[in-house]
């Protein structure tokens, strides 16, 4: 059932293509208008929202951080991102006019399940992102939409992590065209872009896998990674970090990159391993220049620059112990490229470890406790 592949957690990594794939498939009329399972929020409602709340734990989380920056910038609705256990028990300010986004792989987290239940108990509604059919909080929610994953075995989570992503993007395309569509054009291109993006992450595996299990040969003993990345690639740097402590035991810090000169620099001493996640250059110039200057901030300090970049962005390798090319997307797709090689990254570490990269210590896949 590993389908040749030596852990679920490499088939799973492998299944991301499909997992992408099945998650956009038959999202779309012929008008282009996205289409939602089981919405059973009223529309004119969901035209009134004033407020978005994505909740969710762990992997799931970082998918709602990437969420944000999409859905504020295509719809214009002030959206937060709350760890579940910590939005239900602040007291948050929430009611008919906020709309809830539950983000589950399983649908059983019960920190997930306690904020649902408490948001609604405000008046809130509540949209379930979810990889299980008839889950507790698809069922305890108000409309689901599902990522079409399938199964996800390996306890840390991979396929299910860029499902959500690509049905966050879904869910705020959908507010964007039902609230009047103001990116019209962005929206076309990202709708063509999102299409791409299956064989894009396949061609990643075919031609990138190989760098990236060298490279974690090379960086087996090390003690300690940073990860910095800036807009989405924050959330991609805090889910590499996140993979690596999860499947390798290994201290990982995920940092957003302008906290940089603010504390995470104290760290950088001689060999110190950072990944850094670069924006695409396309279209958002300062963007990028940020990012490259912190490269040679932490290179200068005696770094080993580990670079995610865009095919095509040459400038980065002079700066790059090693650069990582993925292909070239929306500057707001970068997610579903940028954090396969750092998935990868923790598998191959953890294997040459010896480690069960399925099963790590102390992990549970889906935790019914709060
Ligand atoms: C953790 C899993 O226990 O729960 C993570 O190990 C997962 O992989 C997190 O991201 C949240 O789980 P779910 O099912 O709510 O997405």
């Amino acid at each position: 059932e590993k389908g040749g592949f030596a852990s679920f957690m490499d088939k799973e990594i492998h299944d991301q293509p499909q997992a992408v794939a099945d998650t956009l498939l038959g999202r779309f009329d012929l008008e282009g208008r996205l289409t939602l399972d089981d919405m059973r929020i009223d529309e004119s409602l969901l035209k009134s929202i004033d407020k978005i709340v994505v909740i969710a734990c762990g992997t799931a989380a970082y998918a709602g951080q990437v969420a944000r920056y999409a859905i504020e910038h295509w719809c214009r609705i002030p959206t937060e991102v709350e760890l579940a256990h910590e939005f239900r028990y602040r007291d948050p300010v929430v009611n008919e006019k906020t709309l809830i986004v539950a983000i589950s792989q399983s649908g059983e987290t019960m920190d997930t399940l306690m904020a649902v239940r408490h948001a609604r108990e405000q008046g809130a509604k509540v949209i379930a992102i979810c990889n299980t059919y008839g889950s507790s909080i698809p069922r305890e929610s108000d409309a689901v939409l599902y990522t079409h994953a399938g199964p996800e075995i390996a306890v840390a989570s991979t396929k299910a992590f860029l499902s959500q992503i690509v049905a966050c993007y879904l869910l705020g395309l959908y507010l964007a065209q039902l609230r009047g569509n103001k990116y019209r054009d962005e929206i076309e291109t990202v709708i063509r872009e999102l299409q791409e993006i299956p064989a894009k992450i396949q061609r990643l595996l075919d031609e990138d896998k190989q760098q990236v299990v060298d490279l974690a040969a090379k960086y087996k003993d090390t003690q300690s990674v940073l990860f910095l990345g800036r807009h989405v690639g924050y959330p991609v740097a805090m889910e590499g970090a996140l993979k690596l402590k999860e499947l390798a035991y290994i201290h990982a810090e995920g940092f957003a990159a302008g906290e940089l000169k603010h504390g995470p620099i104290a760290l950088i001493d001689e060999g110190q391993m950072v990944f850094i996640i670069v924006p695409s250059k396309n279209g958002r110039d300062s963007l990028h220049a940020k990012v490259v200057s912190n490269i040679q901030e932490v290179r200068a300090r005696g770094a080993n620059t580990i670079v995610i970049a865009e095919e095509g962005d040459e400038e980065v390798r002079q700066y790059a112990s090693e650069v990582i090319f993925v292909p070239q997307t929306a500057t707001l797709l970068a997610p579903l490229l940028a954090t396969v090689p750092l998935q990868v990254f923790a598998m191959e570490l953890a294997t040459d470890k010896g480690l069960d990269v399925d099963q790590p210590r102390n992990l549970a896949k889906s935790v019914t406790v709060e």
